[in-house]
């Protein structure tokens, strides 16, 4: 019997290394580096589908003599969907969809598959669930069955082959983290599994202009389960989130061969199923009553805006280090805005706990919510109730200067259009013509937004 390979390779970058070390010397990140089990001589792999053979051609050509003549996308059912992958799903890629267990990655897809094969052939391959919990959901959901070809298996080879004979259009993977491979010798779900699946069955959509999309789970921290150079080899890597007790998902891609990256899809879990929220500009407001330290923004997501509720509390802190929190937002950024606000706003905050909370699961990672912080920050230090009618938003500088953000009308004109009467904006994103029924403050500096509060 042929001596097994070893590799040792990074958990985070794919880095291979030949033997354990305690920090990947590619990445610098410590304890990422785990063994992994290459086979029986990898080179002597027999792997049916080298390559890109499909798709390549041996010899050399100009860029304008290759064949520009592109498939057609495939249309999901869900226009959120769609607009995610950038207009729709390509003929022959590899899609990866994550996110945490309970999200409802399995109905989204099951939902779409099944809208789908009523049009083409649609293959559906669970390892989780069993045919016949998949078949009582499509069932209770009431989703058109007639047409869609199920398989429960999770050898990858042997799904391959299966999917020869079938000719679909379209293939769903659930999930890549039971599929496993005969030639490599760890258990399901560890990096080389996970890997040598994943980018097999892309070698596989490729070559036989199947598109592919495999569900993937993310671990505690919200990164893929498995290593990260599965991001590699794939075309899509998109990822549902959503708490499991709140009723929205967003479908956020992270990368795309085929589109923009910054395209948000909004879903809403019904009993029947996922419903696409086609105009979520507001979803995730939903105040009974204005409260101290809770203001509204508008945020820019991908090609639309999206009204958010800050909230923020200012308490006295009992400890040395008083405390910084911050959920849906990145806690440098409120470390550098409190500076900002001692240096520029006069407000002295190192004996207080600072905590802030984006509503609604959201996660901003925008400048424009810079000025919505401080002034929900202020209002919650002096216990000052802002009018429910106000919306604010702007970039922060580190001398006090209120920057603008890009789109400021389309963000008035969505707020305008959902009742706020006041906005305090950058001065650079007055409109000449401020939207009907509202009043819009310019500001370039901090101390005369804290003025016009
Ligand atoms: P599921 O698709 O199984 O999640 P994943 O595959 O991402 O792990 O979704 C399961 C959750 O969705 C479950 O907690 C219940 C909820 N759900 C509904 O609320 N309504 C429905 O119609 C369905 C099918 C699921
Ligand atoms: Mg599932």
């Amino acid at each position: 019997m042929a001596k097994n390979k070893t590799a040792y390779v990074c958990n985070e970058c794919g880095q291979d290394f030949p033997r354990w070390q305690g920090q990947c010397s590619a990445c610098n990140e410590w304890n990422t580096i785990t063994e992994v089990r290459l086979g029986s001589s990898s080179a002597k792999r027999t792997h049916q589908f080298s390559g890109y053979a499909g798709q390549t051609s041996n010899h050399v050509q100009t860029l304008d003599q290759i064949d520009l003549s592109e498939l057609p996308r495939i249309a999901s059912s869900f226009g959120e969907f769609d607009r995610v992958l950038g207009g729709g799903i390509v003929p022959g890629s590899a899609i990866l969809i994550g996110g945490h267990p309970g999200a409802g990655k399995s109905t989204l897809l099951l939902q779409t598959l099944c809208q789908l094969s009523e049009s083409m052939n649609a293959l559906y391959v669970t390892g989780e669930e069993s045919l016949q919990q998949v078949a009582m959901r499509a069932h209770r959901l009431g989703l058109p069955t007639q047409k869609l070809r199920m398989l429960s298996e999770t050898s990858v080879e042997a799904i391959c082959d299966i999917a020869l004979n079938e000719k679909p259009k379209i293939m769903v993977v659930d999930s890549i983290q039971v599929m496993h491979m005969a030639d490599i010798q760890s258990s399901p779900g560890s990096v080389s599994q996970v890997r040598e699946s994943a980018s097999y069955l892309t070698r596989f959509a490729k070559q036989q202009g199947i598109a592919v999309i495999m569900v993937g789970h993310v671990t505690k921290d919200g990164s893929l389960a498995g290593p990260k150079v599965l991001e590699h080899c794939i075309d899509c890597s998109v990822m549902f989130e959503g708490d499991s007790d709140s009723r929205y998902r967003t479908l956020r891609s992270h990368k795309n061969r085929f589109g923009a990256i910054n395209e948000l899809g909004v879903f809403a879990m019904t009993e029947r199923g996922l419903k696409e929220v086609a105009n979520p500009s507001a979803i995730f407001l939903s105040r009974e009553e204005a409260s101290s330290g809770s203001l509204v923004m508008v945020v820019w997501e991908g090609t639309r805006p999206l009204l958010v509720e800050l909230q923020v509390l200012v308490d006295n802190s009992a400890m040395a280090n008083p405390r910084r929190v911050a959920v849906g937002m990145d806690a440098n950024r409120l470390a550098m805005l409190l500076a900002v606000m001692h240096r520029h706003g006069g407000l002295q905050m190192s004996d207080q706990d600072v905590f802030v909370n984006v509503v609604g699961g959201v996660k901003v990672s925008e400048t424009s919510a810079d000025l919505t912080l401080l002034l929900a920050m202020v209002s919650s230090f002096r216990g000052e109730i802002m009018s429910p009618e106000l919306v604010v938003f702007g970039e922060v500088g580190l001398s006090g200067e209120i920057r603008p953000v890009p789109n400021g009308q389309e963000r008035l004109i969505e707020a305008a259009k959902h009742g706020f009467k006041r906005a305090i904006v950058p001065k650079a994103n007055m409109p000449k013509k401020a939207p009907e029924g509202m009043e819009v403050i310019g500001v370039t500096k901090l101390a005369q937004a804290l003025e016009a509060l």
